[in-house]
C-alpha cells in the first residue's frame, strides 16, 4: 500500500469531512481518530474515497503510514484538547514534520505552541478553516500562520481543497504564528455581527410590521438577488421558509430564543479592546448573545414594563422594507469596517503584515461570511498596504452615503416601537462616531484633568496642560 501524503486526527465533524475532501482531491491521508469505531463508520460513510484513505488503530499506525516529512492536522476541540494531542504526538514527530491545528484556537494558544516548537525542527501550523460541515466537505475558506517555509510545502493540499472563487483558491498564508487563528477569530466577530443584524432586522418584520416567517424569508430571498447577496442571507431565507414537521408551524417559531456560543466572537471583542480599537457592532452582538441567553429574566423584566404604545406611521410596508435593506448594508459596512479595523491594529502589533485585500479575497467563497461584497473590500485594499478604515475608501464612501440614512431611519423607529437593535444601533454610532470632526472628548478630558490631573492637549498649541479648575488637584499644580 503506498504512502500516505498528509495524516489527519480527529475524525469528528469537521474532521471526517476535510479528511473526505482531502481524499477526494487525490491525496492519499492516513487517519486516526480516539474511538476505533468512530474510525470504522468513517471509512464506511467514505464509500469510494476508501481507497484514497489508509485508516489507522493507533497513532504510531498514523506516524508510520505518512510519508516523511510528515504533515499531520489536528481537528480537535480548541483549547487543553491540542496540549494533550501535541504532548503524544511530540515525541513520535521527527525533524521536518509539520503539526496543523486546524481547529478553532485562540490565537494566543498558536502564538505559543509555535514558540515552543522554536528551534525543534518541528513545525507548528495554525490554520484556521471557516464554512462549516458543507464547507470542510467541499471547500473551506484557510487562513494560515505559519512559518512561509512550512506553508510551502503544504500549500499544494491547502489550495486544493479550498473553495474557489473564479478558480482562485481561497486559501492563504497570512503570516506567521497566530496568525491565521487570528484572522479567523476576527472572521467569527463579523460572522456574529453579520449573523446578528440580520435577526434585528428579522425582529423588525416580525414584530414590527407583523409579518410571519415564510413572509420574510421570501423578503430576504428577494434581498439575496441584490446588494446584500451572502450566504448568511441565502441560509437565513431557507430557514425562514422550514416548517417543523411536528407542529407544522415553522421552524424558527418554535425555536428557543436563546443564543449559544462558543467563544470566538467573544475573543474577537477582547482582542479589538486589548488593541483599543472600536468594533463596537461586533461588541452588541456577543452583548447580545448573552442578553440572549437570560431568557428567564427577560420574561420577568417583560411583565413589569408596559408594551410600547406603538407610534402611527405613514410609511407604506414597501418603504420600511426598501428601508430595511438600505439599512442592513449600512449596518454590515460598519461593522465589517471594524473587524478590518481590528485586524490591522493586530498585524502592526505582531509584525504579521497581514494582507488586507488577500483576506478580502479569501473570504469570498468557501466561509460563513462569504459574499460578493467580500469582492468590494478587496478592491478597496488592493495595491494598499492599509487603509485608516473601510468607510473611507472612495467606493465605501458612495455607498455608505446613500445608505446611512435608511440605517438612521431604521434605528430612529425601531427605538421607538421599543424593538431592540444593538448591532444595528451600535453600527450607526461608529458611522457618525468616525466622521464627526469635533467630537466631545474635549469634556472627557477635561473631567480628567479635574480630578486626576492627567492634563490635555490645548488646540493650536504643543505640550501638555492643566486647567484652571479652583480648589482641584490639578488646579493646584498648574
Ligand atoms: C465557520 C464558523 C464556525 C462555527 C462557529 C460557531 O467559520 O465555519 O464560524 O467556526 O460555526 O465556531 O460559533 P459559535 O458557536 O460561537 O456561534
Amino acid at each position: 500500500m503506498s504512502e500516505a501524503e498528509i495524516g489527519l486526527i480527529g475524525l469528528g465533524t469537521m474532521g471526517s469531512n476535510l479528511a473526505l475532501n482531502i481524499a477526494e482531491k487525490g491525496h492519499r491521508i492516513a487517519v486516526w481518530n480516539r474511538t476505533g469505531a468512530r474510525t470504522k463508520a468513517f471509512v464506511k460513510q467514505a464509500g469510494p474515497l476508501a481507497d484514497n484513505i489508509v485508516a489507522c488503530d493507533t497513532l504510531e499506525e498514523l506516524m508510520g503510514a505518512i510519508r516523511p516529512p510528515r504533515p499531520v492536522i489536528m481537528m480537535v476541540p480548541a483549547g487543553d484538547a491540542v496540549d494533550e494531542q501535541i504532548a503524544v504526538l511530540r515525541p513520535m514527530a521527527a525533524q521536518g514534520d509539520i503539526l496543523i491545528d486546524a481547529g478553532n484556537a485562540n490565537f494566543h494558544d498558536t502564538e505559543r505552541r509555535t514558540k515552543d516548537f522554536e528551534n525543534s525542527g518541528i513545525a507548528f501550523v495554525g490554520m484556521g478553516v471557516s464554512g462549516g460541515e458543507e464547507g470542510a466537505r467541499h471547500g473551506p475558506s484557510i487562513m494560515v500562520g505559519a512559518e512561509k517555509e512550512a506553508w510551502q510545502r503544504i500549500e499544494k493540499i491547502v489550495t486544493d481543497i479550498a473553495a474557489k472563487y473564479e478558480d482562485e483558491a481561497c486559501a492563504a498564508w497570512l503570516g506567521t504564528g497566530g496568525a491565521g487563528h487570528f484572522v479567523k477569530t476576527i472572521h467569527n466577530g463579523i460572522e456574529y455581527a453579520d449573523m446578528q443584524m440580520i435577526a434585528e432586522i428579522y425582529g423588525i418584520l416580525r414584530d414590527g410590521l407583523g409579518l410571519g416567517a415564510a413572509d420574510i424569508g421570501a423578503i430576504f430571498a428577494r434581498w439575496n438577488e441584490g446588494r446584500l447577496n451572502s450566504y448568511l442571507i441565502e441560509i437565513t431565507a431557507t430557514v425562514l421558509a422550514a416548517s417543523d414537521p411536528d407542529s407544522g408551524m415553522p421552524v424558527v417559531d418554535v425555536i428557543l430564543d436563546k443564543a449559544g456560543q462558543k467563544g470566538t466572537g467573544r475573543w474577537s471583542v477582547i482582542e479589538a479592546a486589548m488593541l483599543g480599537v472600536p468594533a463596537t457592532g461586533i461588541e452588541a452582538a456577543v452583548a447580545a448573545r448573552g442578553l440572549s441567553a437570560l431568557k428567564k429574566e427577560r420574561e420577568g423584566a417583560a411583565k413589569l414594563y408596559a408594551p410600547t404604545a406603538q407610534p402611527s406611521s405613514a410609511a407604506s410596508q414597501a418603504d420600511i422594507v426598501a428601508e430595511l435593506e438600505s439599512a442592513l448594508l449600512a449596518g454590515k459596512i460598519a461593522a465589517y469596517a471594524q473587524g478590518f479595523a481590528v485586524m490591522q491594529a493586530a498585524s502592526a502589533e505582531h509584525g504579521w503584515n497581514l494582507p488586507m485585500a488577500t483576506v478580502a479575497r479569501i473570504w469570498r467563497a468557501g466561509c460563513i461570511i462569504r459574499s460578493q461584497f467580500l469582492g468590494e473590500i478587496a478592491q478597496a485594499f488592493e495595491g494598499r498596504a492599509k487603509i485608516a478604515n473601510l468607510m473611507v475608501a472612495p467606493a465605501f464612501v458612495d455607498i455608505m452615503s446613500a445608505v446611512h440614512p435608511a440605517l438612521r431611519i431604521t434605528v430612529g423607529r425601531a427605538a421607538l416601537q421599543g424593538l431592540p437593535t444593538p448591532a444595528l444601533s451600535a453600527s450607526l454610532a461608529y458611522f457618525d462616531g468616525y466622521r464627526q470632526a469635533r467630537g466631545t472628548a474635549n469634556l472627557i478630558q477635561a473631567q480628567r484633568d479635574f480630578f486626576g490631573a492627567h492634563g490635555f492637549e490645548k488646540i493650536g498649541t504643543k505640550g501638555e496642560k492643566h486647567g484652571p479648575w479652583a480648589g482641584s488637584v490639578s488646579g493646584k499644580k498648574k
